[in-house]
């Protein structure tokens, strides 16, 4: 009995070593996208989503982050949703209340990754983004008048100059 037990035990660790080297160690490095569920407004609850694609394989670990500290409950996760092309997809969800200094993390695991990855949110830094995108085509109203005001100038002082353009 002790030999067949050592001979199981032989056969699995043989197994175990041999898989990692085996044809079918196929990783794939997921892709991660983080936005609410709903319109944000500070102070009415709302729902993160973590979306995380392209799993294989279908083991990872999701974890939130509140202001760098990790938060503990308020989260659901999804299956592994199988995709067609034989990876897979998961969903994480954190409910919270916005607020304009709150910031989050969503970290996800995974064997094909040395360290993780993290996907930021918060509303700071959309307003960071509208204010950056609303100065940049603010300067762009500018600089478009003031090219459109020279456009029309040298027009004007041209118009002599095409007269003595040779005709059809
Ligand atoms: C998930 O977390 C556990 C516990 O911290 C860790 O042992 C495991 O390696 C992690 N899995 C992945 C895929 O990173």
């Amino acid at each position: 009995v002790a030999m067949k037990k050592a001979l199981i035990l032989g056969a699995l660790t043989l197994l175990a070593i041999g898989s990692p080297c085996g044809g079918e160690d196929i990783v794939e490095i997921p892709e991660v996208a983080g936005f609410p569920k709903f319109p944000v407004t500070p102070g009415i609850p709302n729902t993160l989503i973590c979306l995380v694609d392209n799993i294989f394989p279908p083991v990872t670990n999701i974890t939130w982050f509140s202001n760098g500290h990790l938060v503990p409950e308020g989260i659901a996760e999804t299956t592994f949703y199988p995709k067609s092309d034989h990876s897979f997809l998961k969903f994480s969800y954190l409910t919270f209340v916005p607020s304009t200094e709150d910031f989050y993390d969503c970290k996800v695991e995974h064997r094909s990754l040395e360290e993780f990855l993290l996907k930021h949110w918060g509303i700071a830094d959309k307003t960071l983004v509208c204010a950056l995108g609303l100065s940049l085509g603010l300067m762009g109203v500018v600089i478009g008048t003031i090219f459109i005001i020279q456009v029309l100038h040298s027009r004007g002082t041209s118009s002599h100059h095409r007269t003595s353009c040779p005709g059809p």
